[in-house]
């Protein structure tokens, strides 16, 4: 796979097994660590999902780094976001993972900070309450909404501010409250305001692609007019164009 030119963020979606068990060729690509990971989740589908996830990540690196998927090593921050580490840290690429509801995406760019929220939308008891944690203009504008507009708008805020804090997971943490996504129906993704970082709106680029029905996904990379391209990893042709919704 050809590597992201300047300012191109790739995309990957894939549905995560349902209902068979990782196989030995998916547990024989994870680290130690990981396979350690794996056997603390008390749910079997969750640690079913999780070596999912984490032997198609390396499956999806491994055509870009052209190494077996089982000798990528990965090193975490403090904050806990993995990245490479070893000899493929050279390559420059950098990359995010997130998961919801059986499903998996994955944005891989060169040299530039990105991270990525997928969530399914579901009903929260306390959405009010964790609105309550946004910062006050989210508040209006999501107040201002019509009640039938809010659950879709709660996601596009959430994963919006989501995949901006990953972005930013290997250095400082940053308050929900002091940075405004937009959140609106039919507004374009985008980071409004930060506090203290006049700026930093110009540098970063928020898209919010239309990946799945039921589902908002955001992502956030540290350059101005950053590219989104949907690749499949099941054909090297990259398809440039929305994945189609399922
Ligand atoms: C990891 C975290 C950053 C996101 O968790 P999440 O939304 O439950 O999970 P996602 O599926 O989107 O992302 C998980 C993946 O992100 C990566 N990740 C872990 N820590 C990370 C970090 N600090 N920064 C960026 N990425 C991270 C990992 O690859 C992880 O996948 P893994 O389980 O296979 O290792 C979470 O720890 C967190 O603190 N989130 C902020 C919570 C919050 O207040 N959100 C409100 C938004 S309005």
């Amino acid at each position: 796979m050809r590597f992201p030119v300047e300012r191109e963020v790739h995309l990957y979606l894939q549905p995560l097994a349902q209902g068979t068990m990782p196989g030995h060729r998916e547990w024989s690509l994870l680290a130690g660590d990981e396979r350690l990971r794996a056997s603390t989740f008390r749910r079997a589908l969750d640690r079913q999902r999780y070596v999912a996830c984490r032997s198609w990540v390396r499956n999806v690196l491994s055509s870009y780094l052209e190494i077996p998927a089982a000798a990528i090593q990965f090193r975490y921050s403090s904050a806990g976001k993995p990245q490479l580490s070893g000899e493929s840290a050279r390559s420059g690429l950098s990359f995010n993972i997130s998961h919801s509801g059986g499903w998996a995406l994955l944005a891989i760019a060169c040299g530039l900070r990105l991270g990525v929220d997928l969530e399914r939308h579901r009903a929260i008891d306390d959405r009010d309450l964790l609105v309550r944690r946004f910062s006050p203009a989210e508040q209006r504008a999501y107040y201002s909404l019509p009640p039938e507009d809010r659950l879709a708008a709660f996601f596009s805020a959430w994963s919006r501010k989501e995949a901006f804090i990953k972005a930013c997971g290997d250095g400082f943490a940053i308050p929900l409250a002091d940075f405004d996504v937009s959140l609106g129906p039919g507004e374009a993704a985008a980071l409004l305001a930060i506090k203290q970082d006049e700026q930093a709106p110009r540098r970063w680029t928020l898209a919010a692609p239309d990946l799945l029905a039921g589902y908002s996904a955001a992502v956030a990379i540290e350059v101005p007019q950053a590219t989104l391209v949907l690749c499949s990893d099941a054909s090297p042709t990259e398809r440039g164009q929305p994945a189609p919704r399922q």
